[in-house]
């Protein structure tokens, strides 16, 4: 009888974000070229092992994908097997599909199910695990908050673009002596805004951890102008509040994706300081420019990593795990670990300390 062949599968799963096909491609390269193993690409995240949808990945398919931006197997961030939203006459109701896909995965033949996601996508993998499918999980997300890593691919990408608009904001500003205010995605945590705050020398960051008090914003931006500097810049976190009040949402959502479509605070943030300074103001908000486009080197590079190390615990069959980064090294946590919550900014960080030390405002 001949020798068995490896057979896995792969899926992306929440939003998306730069670097996803560069550990597609790790993944599949390590396992074909070391295991001779076929490799099935699950279509849209979870949808594709409730619908059936899925594609074969040969050596081929992955070549010259490194620097693409989005992911070759599409995603989504509302499919959750064990809560799957299904529309009854006009109204959505959620299902436990769980069984169905676990049922699907037997049917392929998978011998492990590799999931690359944010902290929603590391939760059901580690629900599938406890189910009895052995997973394997790679943090993926621009927002930086998932518990067991250090950091996540994606986000070096989007923090750079916001660096990026710093600096552009900064110039228009300057010329026309306006508060200029940038508001970054990041949800309920600050990272994008901390780091892109800091390698734009913005004058005043946000954070969703960090409740501000608006008299100390427009205090901080009063003082810059009466030094005789007539331009300010802010950066500002999506997920951020002023003190005693409450985030800004867009949208309020029923289809098992996040409940709160966060976005605006910017705007408010831009009326209450020309309000309270009389200094003209301007809001632009990031958004998914901040996901789009090619990956950075680094996020290519730590992609590969990521990948590569998840191939490794496949072909030791140690499933269960979500590969990670420690310091320098890459780690393997356990997905119950990972699914205990989201990764804040500690509000001690040493970052935001640097930053004071620049003369830098957190708004408090
Ligand atoms: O989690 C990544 C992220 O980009 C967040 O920063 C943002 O709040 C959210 O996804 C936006 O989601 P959507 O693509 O559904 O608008």
């Amino acid at each position: 009888m001949g020798k068995k062949v490896m057979k896995i599968a792969i899926l992306t799963g929440g939003g998306d974000c730069p670097g996803l096909n560069a550990v597609i491609r790790a993944v599949t390269k390590t396992l074909i070229l070391e295991n001779n193993a076929e490799i099935t690409g699950i279509l849209d995240g979870y949808d594709g092992l409730v619908l059936e949808e899925y594609r074969k990945l040969g050596y081929s398919d992955v070549s010259g994908i490194l620097a693409m931006g989005g992911t070759i197997l599409g995603t989504s961030n509302v499919a959750n097997p064990y809560k799957y939203p299904v529309k009854d006459c006009d109204k959505i109701v959620f299902k436990d599909l769980s069984k169905t896909v676990i049922r699907n995965l037997k049917k392929l033949g998978a011998e492990c199910l590799v999931c690359v996601g944010g902290d929603g996508t590391l939760n059901i993998a580690n629900s599938l695990f406890r189910d009895g499918v052995p997973v394997v999980g790679i943090p993926k997300t621009i927002d930086n908050d998932i518990y067991g890593t250090d950091v996540s691919f994606g986000f070096d990408t989007a923090m750079s673009i916001a660096a990026e608009g710093i600096d552009r904001l900064e110039t228009t500003g300057q010329s026309h002596h306006r508060i200029m205010i940038l508001e970054v995605m990041g949800r309920r945590s600050g990272w994008l805004a901390l780091y892109a705050g800091v390698a734009g020398g913005a004058d005043i960051v946000l954070l969703p951890e960090i409740p501000y008090d608006m008299d100390v914003v427009a205090k901080v931006v009063k003082a810059r102008n009466g030094m005789g500097k007539r331009f300010s810049m802010v950066v500002v976190s999506e997920g951020a509040k002023p003190k005693g009040g409450d985030v800004v949402g867009r949208k309020v959502l029923n289809d098992g994706s996040d409940p709160i479509r966060l976005g605006g605070i910017g705007f408010v943030l831009a009326d209450d300081i020309s309000r309270m300074t009389g200094l003209e103001t301007r809001t632009v908000v990031l958004g998914h420019l901040m996901r789009g486009g090619s990956p950075t080197p680094f996020d290519r590079v730590l992609g590969t990593r990521l990948g590569v190390k998840a191939a490794g615990l496949i072909q030791k069959k140690k499933y269960g795990y979500m590969v990670g980064v420690n310091g320098s090294d890459l780690v393997d946590v356990p997905l119950t670990v990972v699914a205990k919550g989201s990764r804040l900014v500690p509000p001690d960080h040493e970052l935001i300390k640097q930053a004071k030390s620049v003369g830098t405002s957190f708004g408090v």
